[in-house]
């Protein structure tokens, strides 16, 4: 029987080389995965995850989602010279006050979130239309569904990458494809140390306000508790992509973390958005109505 070919992006650390090497260790050895991965010198934590587990069930290839030609060369670099399921999880944070963050550190994390995970799907579509079945699994947030202070540029590329993923599933039933997003609350992942974060000493901090700068320490801390008690870990969303997977019909969207759900669903439910502001401030900054201190 043919192999499933599943090809994954950023898969030097964190959910992408954890489902690599779920994926790549099944001792039933159906999925052949292309890790990919901008850099390979990072290879390593990858090689020493599979062990020797992964002979016929694993390639490492270099993939840096903003450079085009890279994409291309690793589409025309696959064996079975097609990809079964396109598993789009690259992705990077950006946290601090928006007027601290510079055009150039926005446009990158726009470039990367949303135009690179476009791109992505835009490479591997067609072969997918053209053989009529397919799976595009995104690594989704709940930064993308509901926005967060401190988040505004990282919730707008998720946002985006909504957007798109919501719309080419209604094209895609028409070609047998299935869009699901998987929605990832916090992830003990390499996610923290990757994200680019305006920290307290930074000069660009100073082009916030006294209040906002205040609002961001607590933002801070909550981000610390929020980390230590509700996050999970890279295998627990592993399985989440393992039930989308598995699926005869995948839904477009599989929650992760069921502990955030309330105000998920009062965001998702709210008319016009002002309980789902208000819930938040109570939760974040711990403040009744806005003006409160
Ligand atoms: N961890 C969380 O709390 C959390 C929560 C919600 C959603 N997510 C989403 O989950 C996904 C995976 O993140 P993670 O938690 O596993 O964090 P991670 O450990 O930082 O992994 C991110 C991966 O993306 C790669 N990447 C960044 N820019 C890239 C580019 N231009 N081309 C190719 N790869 C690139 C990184 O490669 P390098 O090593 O080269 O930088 C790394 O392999 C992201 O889309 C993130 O937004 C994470």
């Amino acid at each position: 029987m043919d192999q499933t070919v599943v090809l994954i992006t950023g898969c030097s650390s964190g959910i992408g080389l954890s489902l690599a090497v779920r994926l790549a260790s099944d001792p039933s050895k159906i999925y052949k995965v292309y890790a990919t991965m901008r850099d390979l010198a990072k290879k390593k934590r990858l090689m020493d995850c599979v062990k020797d587990s992964h002979k016929d069930t694993m390639d490492v290839l270099q993939m840096d989602i903003t450079h085009h030609q890279s994409i291309l060369d690793v589409r025309d670099g696959i064996k079975e010279k097609r990809v079964d399921i396109l598993v789009c999880n690259a992705g990077v944070g950006l946290v601090g006050p928006l007027e601290s963050q510079s055009m150039e550190m926005m446009r990158q994390i726009l470039e990367v979130n949303v135009l690179g995970t476009i791109r992505t799907i835009q490479t591997f579509l067609p072969g997918m239309k053209a053989r009529g079945s397919g799976r595009v699994l995104v690594t989704g947030s709940i930064g993308g569904l509901q926005g967060l202070p401190f988040n505004e540029i990282y919730c707008a590329s998720k946002f985006a990458v909504e957007g798109v993923c919501e719309s080419l599933a209604i094209l895609l039933q028409h070609f047998n494809i299935h869009v699901s997003l998987i929605e990832c609350g916090p992830v003990n992942t390499d996610f923290l140390a990757n994200l680019r974060r305006t920290e307290p000493g930074d000069a660009s901090l100073s082009q916030a306000d006294a209040r906002t700068r205040a609002l961001y320490a607590t933002y801070l801390q909550h981000c610390d508790t929020m980390f230590q008690d509700a996050a999970q870990e890279a295998g627990d969303i592993v399985q989440v992509f393992l039930e989308a997977i598995e699926a005869q019909s995948p839904a477009l969207r599989y929650y992760t973390n069921s502990a955030l759900l309330p105000l998920t669903t009062l965001k998702l439910a709210a008319r016009d958005g002002s309980q789902y502001v208000k819930a938040m401030n109570k939760f974040i900054f711990s403040i009744d109505k806005a003006g409160d201190c």
